[in-house]
């Protein structure tokens, strides 16, 4: 008998037809995320589940599937995921890195450039009917040819978005977690700095990093205090790098010059949240990886780790491998 496994949104047709070879499909069609009762439900007699980066896979929903053997989540970025209590239950963990890469620094870059040059609020300005003349002191922005670029986290992504910045004739500053060789830095075009002289130096700081405790809130008060007035921030990693409310004070009190935000917290942002009155930050609903041939390969490459995974392989793009030793143990006190 084939395994059986829950996908909590729809898949593309040829997605589906290879989950399908393998597996019987249990898949929730409504446009609305899977509400938490009905995830805890339908995991119950799962061996697989293929997530969103909007499903919280924690200790609660692991507990409720004993049979769950794979988890395989069309993100990159993993941290709606137990992966701790995954490994712990001899339970593999699929990601999708890489296929998005080149997507999401398009959309940084998007975001820097509609920023710098204000390119919202004068759109806005023409639909509005408000458009009567040229001025010379019109919606002035800031140049971006020449600026100084501070990217925080110099992975894929960040190193994606350096490229763009070259083409600019950007400087490039960059903070990261491990010193980089030399060579790599001049390769890149980049210096590396410590996060506090990236915070002081750049003209547009970018955030590239993954949500980890230690990177929770990494700009707050203090880290917004430090960067000049003039300075953008741009957010396409993930909403709580960045303390919300400081943010906005941020940016009210012209502490510094703009943001643009792909991510938020909480994410969606409410209807009546602050930063959405304010003129100098732009947001979009996390679409960093939205383009139709990206999307379609990271639902193909989260389709391949599943069925791996309920294969008794390591998926090919597994966040930790070391579940498959655990599996086994478990396999084998099971049998003995
Ligand atoms: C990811 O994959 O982690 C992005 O945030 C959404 O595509």
């Amino acid at each position: 008998m084939k395994p059986k496994v829950l996908l909590t949104a729809v898949v593309p047709d040829p997605v589906l037809a290879k989950i399908e070879e393998v597996a019987t499909v249990e898949m929730w069609e409504n446009e609305t995320p899977i509400p938490r009762q009905e995830l805890l439900e339908r995991v119950q007699d799962v061996e697989g589940v293929y997530c969103f980066l909007t499903d919280r896979i924690d200790r609660e929903v692991v507990n409720r599937a004993p049979r769950l053997r794979v988890v395989s989540t069309m993100a990159v970025g993993y941290d709606h995921i137990d992966v701790e209590e995954c490994t712990s239950r001899g339970i593999v963990v699929g990601h999708t890195p890489g296929v998005l890469t080149e997507t999401t620094a398009d959309l940084a870059f998007a975001l820097l450039l509609a920023t710098a040059r204000r390119v919202v609020e004068a759109a806005n300005f023409v639909k509005a009917g408000q458009w009567q003349r040229w001025e010379a002191s019109l919606f002035l922005g800031q140049d971006v040819h020449g600026a100084t670029l501070g990217i925080v986290g110099f992975g894929r992504i960040g190193q994606a978005v350096a490229r763009r910045a070259q083409g600019f004739d950007m400087r490039i500053l960059v903070s990261h977690s491990t010193t980089l060789p030399a060579e790599v830095q001049r390769a890149a075009a980049i210096r590396q700095v410590d996060f506090e002289t990236l915070l002081e130096e750049a003209d547009v700081v970018s955030l590239h990093v993954p949500l980890t405790p230690s990177t929770r809130h990494l700009l707050s008060s203090p880290e917004f205090r430090r960067m000049k007035p003039t300075a953008i921030l741009i957010n396409t990693a993930r909403g709580p790098v960045v303390d919300t409310h400081a943010l906005y004070d941020a940016l009210h009190e012209k502490q510094i010059a703009a943001a643009g935000l792909d991510v938020t917290d909480p994410e969606p942002l409410p209807p009546q949240h602050p930063l959405l009155t304010l003129p100098n930050c732009v947001i979009v609903p996390h679409i960093g990886s939205a383009s139709l041939a990206t999307r379609r390969r990271m639902a193909m490459m989260a389709a391949d780790n599943l069925v791996a995974g309920l294969l008794g392989q390591c998926p090919p793009h597994c966040v930790n491998p070391e579940a498959m030793t655990v599996r086994e143990k478990i396999t084998r006190h099971m049998s003995s």
